[in-house]
This record gives structure tokens, C-alpha cells and sequence, in this order.
């Protein structure tokens, strides 16, 4: 195959996570990288030119007309949750551009309880509102509803050009979530370890994968909806891989949900919970199948690799640091004296 040409590619965001890695991994390979953003999250990665933008203001429109004068082959998009601001995207560059890509997420899916799902799976009911990360805390569905109603603009506007790719967990540097970070940090502490005894699937997507496989996408003109999930583990094995990859002694304690209920202790993320343990009614979330992905390109690093990019940006944040997700030392102390002394 000849060389690729480099391609003028915009990246909505490019200031942190997700988007600054697509940006990061496009620049290596050459592209010409513009990034729209308001620079408040970070820099843009070095190479990469940022336009100021501030998509919730009536200034957008005018900025993105301007960027729509530059032509690019490629926007990537990612917007968390404003419909408002995919269709103003889509508006302004869909004619012009080769090839969309959407980053939407695994939460779309209308059923989390059944393993095994990928895209043609019912999805929940969409809603077409500009709305903000603040508005999901007084409002679950919301985030996955905008989701679905953003993928639905994107396709309506450029179906046979769309990349829209449904990440489930996101792990690596730059995650600020204390999700999959939370074990190896706490791994690396070593000791007695809370650990959740249930049975349950595990998946989750490097952020570097990610973006390599998006940036794959965006030089191979790939097309279609893809759930962006790894392998689907045990959680029960994958936490004991995660703490052989730290290396540190540690010992588990295995608790049941009811032992963990009883602890005051909740799945999955916020305050006084282990992250990645999910209730019954999300045992498929992370359980999707992982086929479809791998069949059009997407590759995953081995564990021991994810861990240790996770580990390196949990320490340089701080592994003392307050956290989003999982137990604090004195409240697993506490749990593991409640367990111990019914
Ligand atoms: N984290 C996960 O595990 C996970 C799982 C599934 C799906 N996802 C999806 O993955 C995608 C990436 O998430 P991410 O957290 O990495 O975020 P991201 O999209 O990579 O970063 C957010 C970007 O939005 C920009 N931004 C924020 N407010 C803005 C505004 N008013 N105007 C213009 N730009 C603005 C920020 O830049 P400035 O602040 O500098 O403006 C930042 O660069 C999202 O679509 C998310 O839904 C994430």
C-alpha cells in the first residue's frame, strides 16, 4: 500500500482524555491537526493547532462557519451530552467533510442486564436537548438519551460517512473517572485488599487503543456503528491480573454484595464504592461482544500494558489524592472490621 497522504483532520475538544489522544496519536502520524476547544481543560498535544471555541455561546456558530472555510477531510466529535452542539457541528461541516466520527457510548443500549449485545440491540428512547454534565447528576438517563439522539443527527446527516463508535469503560492516562484506576492504585498499596465475591463480566478500552483505532478509522475511511470494548474478563480474574501486574503483596478479601450492602458500600463509582463491581440489573454492560470492534481493527494491549499506563497517571494525580470512585484507607479498614465482626 503507498503512503498515505496526511489528511486535514478537526478534533472538537483535544485538550484532554479522549479527544486530546486522537489528536495526539493523528499528529504522530502526520496529519494536520486542528483542535476547537476553549483551551480551559489543558493543551492542546504539541503539533496540534487550537482554535478557541466556546460551543455554548452565540458566538459558535460564526466560529464554526470560519472553520468550515478551512475544508477538512475529518472531524471527530465528541461531545459529551449537547445534541445542540453535534447538529450546529453537522450543520456547518457535514458537506465538507470525507468522513464524521462520533464518539457516543455503551450506555445507549435500552437493556444493561443482558450480556452479549452489540449495535442493531434496541437502544433507549433519544432526546434532542442541549444538556450538561451537571444536568445528568438530578437526571440518570439523560446522558444516554442525548447520546442517542446526537448518533441519530450524526447519521441522518451523514450516514455513509459516519464513524460512531459506543466506548464502554475508559482506562489510562489521562482518566480522571478513579474507575479502573481506583485498583491498581489500591493494589499498589498492597495488603488486605476488599474485593467484590460476585460473578460478573468485565470490560474496559485503553484510551490508547481508543484513539488508535479511531485515527485507523479516520486513514481507512471506516464506517458504521462499533461498541469500543476489549475482552470481556471475569471481574474476579481480572482484578487478580491487575494486582499480579502491580506486583505489590496483597491479600483478598472477598465480600458479597449483601456483605458489602450491609458495609454500606455501592458498585461501580462515587463515594464509599468498588468501581467495576456493577448491580445485577448492568450485568451486560460490560459484557458486550467484542467481535465486531476486532473485526474492524480495533486492537487492545495486553493487561499487564493497560495497568501500567493507568498506574503511571494515578501516581503522577496523586495516589493520596480525594477520589470520585472506590474506598478511602479508613473506610476499607472499616468495611473489613464490619465483615470481620458482624
Ligand atoms: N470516560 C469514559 O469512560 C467514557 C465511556 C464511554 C464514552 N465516553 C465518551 O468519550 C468521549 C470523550 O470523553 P472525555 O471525557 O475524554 O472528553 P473529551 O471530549 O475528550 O474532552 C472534553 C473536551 O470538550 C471541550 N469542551 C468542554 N466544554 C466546551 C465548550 N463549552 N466549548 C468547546 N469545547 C468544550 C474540552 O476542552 P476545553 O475545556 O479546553 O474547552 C475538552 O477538550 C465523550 O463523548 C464521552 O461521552 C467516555
Amino acid at each position: 500500500m503507498g503512503r498515505l497522504s496526511a489528511m486535514r483532520m478537526l478534533v472538537f475538544g483535544g485538550t484532554m482524555f479522549v479527544s486530546k489522544a486522537v489528536a495526539a496519536e493523528a499528529v504522530r502520524r502526520g496529519h494536520d491537526v486542528v483542535c476547537a476547544a476553549r483551551g480551559t481543560s489543558g493543551d492542546v498535544p504539541d503539533g496540534a493547532t487550537l482554535v478557541r471555541i466556546d460551543r455554548d455561546t452565540p458566538d459558535t456558530l460564526a466560529a464554526l462557519a470560519a472553520l468550515a472555510g478551512e475544508r477538512f477531510d475529518e472531524v471527530v466529535d465528541t461531545s459529551i451530552m449537547s445534541y445542540t452542539w453535534v447538529v450546529d457541528a453537522l450543520a456547518a461541516l457535514a458537506t465538507t467533510a470525507a468522513h464524521w466520527t462520533f464518539v457516543s457510548t455503551i450506555g445507549v443500549y435500552a437493556d444493561h442486564s443482558k450480556p452479549g449485545q452489540s449495535p442493531g440491540y434496541p437502544v433507549c428512547e433519544p432526546r434532542a436537548i442541549h444538556a450538561t454534565l451537571a444536568d445528568r447528576d438530578n437526571d440518570p438517563g439523560l446522558y444516554n438519551a442525548v447520546k442517542v439522539a446526537s448518533e441519530n443527527a450524526v447519521r441522518d446527516a451523514v450516514d455513509n460517512r459516519a464513524f460512531i463508535v459506543r466506548p464502554g469503560l475508559i482506562s489510562g492516562p489521562g482518566d480522571r473517572s478513579d474507575r479502573f484506576g481506583y485498583w491498581p492504585a489500591r493494589f499498589s498499596r498492597g495488603g488486605r485488599v476488599v474485593v467484590p465475591d460476585v460473578e460478573q463480566k468485565i470490560q474496559y478500552i485503553d484510551v490508547r487503543d481508543l484513539a488508535s483505532w479511531l485515527v485507523d478509522a479516520v486513514e481507512q475511511r471506516i464506517i458504521g456503528t462499533f461498541d469500543a470494548v476489549g475482552p470481556r474478563w471475569e471481574l474476579r480474574d481480572c482484578l487478580r491480573a491487575v494486582a499480579d501486574a502491580v506486583g505489590e503483596a496483597t491479600e483478598f478479601v472477598p465480600l458479597t454484595a449483601e456483605q458489602l450492602a450491609e458495609a454500606g458500600v455501592e458498585p461501580w463509582m462515587g463515594p464509599r464504592t468498588l468501581p467495576l463491581w456493577l448491580p445485577p440489573e448492568y450485568a451486560g454492560m460490560a459484557a458486550h461482544d467484542p467481535a465486531p470492534a476486532r473485526e474492524a481493527g480495533l486492537r487492545t494491549r495486553p493487561l499487564d500494558d493497560a495497568v501500567t499506563g493507568a498506574l503511571t497517571h494515578e501516581r503522577a494525580l496523586g495516589l493520596d489524592r480525594p477520589r470520585k470512585a472506590g474506598l478511602t484507607p479508613a473506610e476499607e479498614a472499616e468495611v473489613l472490621a464490619c465483615a470481620e465482626n458482624p
